[in-house]
Order: structure tokens, then C-alpha cells, then sequence
């Protein structure tokens, strides 16, 4: 087995894997690619040709089924994170693995275990401490669906999970691929329809300012008209261009509805462009109350046409742009912190791991802010009809997902004002033939 891991865990692996005469090769992080000895190489993460170095190294001398393993700790998320780390959150290691192991000529194809430490939030009492890997389960699940020969397992460990465990579902056949040890518990993923009550109130008024990043996208310019509805009268929106031509009529439509609209020119993704908008609200009198944060945009490619430019771009406003979000605002009073996260991150979605893998950041970070009491919802849509990016390229009626259809606008606002009234931190809206979709995985 090839271990990619830090310095730091390697003894703890080593000691097992010795007791248990297993053959291993570590790879740590370094500036360059090494050969330290049979065992043991250093590699740079984001250098492509590295991989394929190490690979040719030891493509050669496998016959059986190797196992890569690549093990991302649990590193805590400080405030004061930077957006370099957050964007490298182990997805171009994995990237950088599968395009090598496209171009190896290893004699059967490797198997792909992905190990996170406190990634996810299994149970309520769960931290999310590891909140900075979750990313790569959005990934992993899109590298099950277009390399099933990698027979890819995400593994999300605590910090009791022994290596015992842990290298026994490595080894295992069990056909489940997504897991998790609490307690040295095992547990697997399983999709549950949602039982949770609509019992809570939305507290929307007429004295708190309510701010939509990308506000004058599909989605965005309809949240915007839905909270206006529901007694906004002081709306934000935020997006790159500040293009407001083409929602003029939205625009109207909202003032029409007595809501003062400020548009902003910003980018989510810059730390200091959202904090002076946050300022500019704070003088305005009317507090910030709540937080749609719906910037994003789409970058398809299948993984071996990925690359780091192309994930950045797609991780980039949701994954830096909610981190901002949360780190700026964490001191006001917010009612409501709704993201809108996608499908895609909790079942995957072929061509798209950049968007997978951002979106299952959202999904965790919503579980993250609840356990340090902040409100926090993030919802994993399927895809709309009639407005937004993916009807603008027409994947609103390509199933790219076997069984989904889509919510046009008027099943969307009343799913998202019913995903707000429910207590939960994560919560997927989609309409599925179940049936087609079982039939295809
Ligand atoms: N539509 C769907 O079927 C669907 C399904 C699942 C999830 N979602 C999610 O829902 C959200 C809204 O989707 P949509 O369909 O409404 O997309 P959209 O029409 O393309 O709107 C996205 C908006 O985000 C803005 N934006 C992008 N990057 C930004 C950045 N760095 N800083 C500030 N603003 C930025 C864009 O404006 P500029 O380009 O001018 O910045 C645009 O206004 C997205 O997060 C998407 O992933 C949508």
C-alpha cells in the first residue's frame, strides 16, 4: 500500500502496519519529489509530474491490487485561516492522484481510500473540527462515478478510531463507501427522507437588512422578491459585475414591493470587499438579520480534464466567500445563515468535483456553526427549471443525475421558505424518481 500522509501520523500508522507485517510506502509533503528509500518518498502536492514520478517508481514493482491511501487530519480551521490552505483542502492531492494513475502502467487498477479526520457531522455532538477536508467527500463521491475501478472509500475518523479499524475497512470488501468511526463505532452513510417538523418561524421584518451574495443571479433575484414578500424592506445583493440590466425588471418589481434595494459590486472570495459591504449595513440602521449566500458559478470538466485553476474558480466563492461570511458576521445577532449548496455534494455528480467538493464544504460548515450555536442551513438543491445557471445551459432537462427532475421557481420558494421553518442544519430539496435512480447505481 502507498500512504500519503503527514509526518506527524506516519509513526502511529507505522507502528501498526510493522506489528502487522504489512508492506507499506509513505509520502509526505515536501518541496520536491525524493526517493528516501524503498519506503519512503517526499513529494510536492500541487507538482503534477511528482506523482507521475512516484508512480513510475512503483508501478513496477506491484502485481497485486495496490491501495492508495490518502489521510487528511483533522487540522483545526483557526479563524485567521488562509484562503491558500482552504483552497488546497487535500482535493488537488487527489486531483494529482488520479491523473497519475490514469497515465501509470500498473498491471491492476489501485483502490482509493480517503481518510478524514472529524470532516463531517455524524452525530450532534460532533465538532466538525475537520471542517477544512470535507471538501473531499463532495470529490470522493465524484471519483466513485467516474472511476468505479478505483472502488473509492471515504472513511471519516475521530480522533479514538484505531489503526486497527481503520485498516481493517481499508481492506475490507464490504461494498460500502462511505463510512465513519465514532467511538471506534462504525457507521454508514445512509439517505433518509426528511421527518423534521416545519415548526419554526421565519423572522423576517422591515427594520434588518437581509444580504444575497450573487443577488442578481436565478436563484438570488428570486430570494431576494421572496423575502420582500415575506415583509423585507431592506435588501443587499451582491455579485461581481453589479450587471443589473438584465434584472431590471426584478429590480423594479422588488422596489415596487416598498424594499429599498442596494446593490454591491464585490467578490466573495475577497475578504476586504465583503467586510467594507458588512460596515456599510452595520451604519445603515438597519441591522444585518440574515444571510442568503448563493455566489457560485460552474466549471465542468471530468477529473482527468480537472485542474487546480478549474477548482479554484468553483471552490473559490463558495468555500472562501461562506468563510468570510461566517468569520465577519459570527458577532452579530443573525436570525438566518442559508446556503445554497447543491445535489451534488451529497450524491455526487459526473463532470462536476469542483462543484461536488465545494458544496460539501457548505454542507459541513452549516454543521460546524451549529455546534458553536450560530444558525447555519445549508440546502443541497436539485436542479431548477426556468431560471439560473443550469437552465441557462439547458441542464435543467438533461437528468444528469439518473432520476432527477426539475423544481421550477414556484416549488423552489416554497421548498426553501419549508427548509427554513425546519431545524436542522442540512436539508436536500430535489425531485426524484428514487426507483431510476437505484436502477442506475
Ligand atoms: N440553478 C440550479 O439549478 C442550482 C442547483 C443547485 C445549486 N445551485 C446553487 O445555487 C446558487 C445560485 O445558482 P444560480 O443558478 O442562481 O446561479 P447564477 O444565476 O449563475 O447566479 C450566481 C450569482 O453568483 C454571482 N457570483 C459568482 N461568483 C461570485 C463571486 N466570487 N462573488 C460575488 N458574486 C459571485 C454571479 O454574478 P457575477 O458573475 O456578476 O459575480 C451570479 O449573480 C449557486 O451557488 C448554485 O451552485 C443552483
Amino acid at each position: 500500500m502507498i500512504i500519503f500522509t503527514e509526518k506527524k501520523r506516519r509513526k502511529q500508522l507505522e507502528e501498526y502496519l510493522k506489528k502487522e507485517k504489512q508492506s507499506y510506502t509513505f509520502v509526505t509533503g515536501a518541496d520536491s519529489f525524493k526517493k528516501i528509500s524503498d519506503t519512503e518518498f517526499t513529494i510536492n502536492h500541487s507538482l503534477k509530474d511528482n506523482f507521475g514520478k512516484l508512480f513510475k517508481e512503483i508501478s513496477s514493482k506491484v502485481t497485486d491490487e495496490l491501495k492508495i491511501i490518502s489521510f487528511h487530519s483533522g487540522k483545526k480551521i483557526s479563524d485567521k485561516i488562509s484562503d491558500e490552505v482552504l483552497q488546497h483542502s487535500g482535493c488537488i492531492l487527489i486531483l494529482n492522484i488520479i491523473q497519475a494513475i490514469s497515465k501509470a502502467k500498473f498491471l491492476k487498477s489501485p483502490q482509493l481510500s480517503i481518510v478524514t479526520e472529524n470532516a463531517l457531522a455524524i452525530n450532534d455532538r460532533d465538532d466538525v473540527s475537520g471542517l477544512i477536508s470535507s471538501s473531499l467527500w463532495g470529490m470522493g463521491k465524484v471519483v466513485s462515478l467516474e472511476h468505479p475501478e478505483l472502488k473509492c472509500k471515504l472513511i471519516d475518523t475521530d480522533s479514538e478510531t484505531g489503526s486497527e479499524y481503520l485498516f481493517k475497512e481499508i481492506n475490507s470488501s464490504t461494498g460500502e463507501d462511505q463510512i465513519a468511526f465514532r467511538n471506534n463505532e462504525r457507521l454508514a452513510a445512509r439517505l433518509i427522507r426528511s421527518k423534521s417538523r416545519q415548526d419554526k418561524i421565519i423572522p423576517i421584518d422591515d427594520k434588518s437588512t437581509y444580504l444575497i451574495t450573487g443577488g442578481l443571479g436565478g436563484l438570488g433575484i428570486l430570494t431576494a422578491k421572496w423575502l420582500a414578500d415575506k415583509g423585507a424592506r431592506h435588501l443587499a445583493l451582491i455579485s461581481r459585475s453589479n450587471n443589473t440590466d438584465p434584472v431590471i425588471d426584478h429590480l423594479d418589481e422588488l422596489r415596487s414591493m416598498k424594499a429599498e434595494v442596494r446593490t454591491y459590486k464585490a467578490d466573495v472570495t475577497n475578504r476586504d470587499e465583503l467586510k467594507t459591504i458588512i460596515e456599510d449595513i452595520r451604519r445603515s440602521g438597519y441591522p444585518l438579520k440574515g444571510i442568503i449566500h448563493s455566489a457560485g458559478v460552474l466549471d465542468d470538466g471530468v477529473i482527468l480534464n480537472q485542474s487546480p485553476e478549474k477548482f479554484e474558480k468553483v471552490t473559490g466563492p463558495k468555500v472562501e466567500g461562506a468563510m468570510h461570511l461566517h468569520e465577519l458576521t459570527k458577532k452579530d445577532s443573525i436570525d438566518f445563515f442559508v446556503m445554497y449548496s447543491s445535489i451534488a455534494s451529497v450524491l455526487g455528480s459526473a463532470g462536476q468535483a469542483n462543484h461536488s467538493a465545494a458544496n460539501a464544504f457548505l454542507d459541513s460548515l452549516a454543521h460546524y456553526r451549529r455546534h458553536l450555536d450560530l444558525p447555519a442551513l445549508s440546502i443541497n438543491w436539485g436542479v431548477w427549471s426556468e431560471i439560473g445557471s443550469a437552465a441557462a445551459k439547458g441542464a435543467d432537462n438533461q437528468e444528469k443525475i439518473a432520476g432527477i427532475k426539475s423544481i421550477n421557481p414556484k416549488q423552489g420558494m416554497s421548498a426553501l421558505e419549508k427548509a427554513m421553518m425546519t431545524d436542522t442544519a442540512q436539508i436536500g430539496v430535489m425531485i426524484m424518481d428514487w426507483y431510476k435512480y437505484s436502477g442506475s447505481n
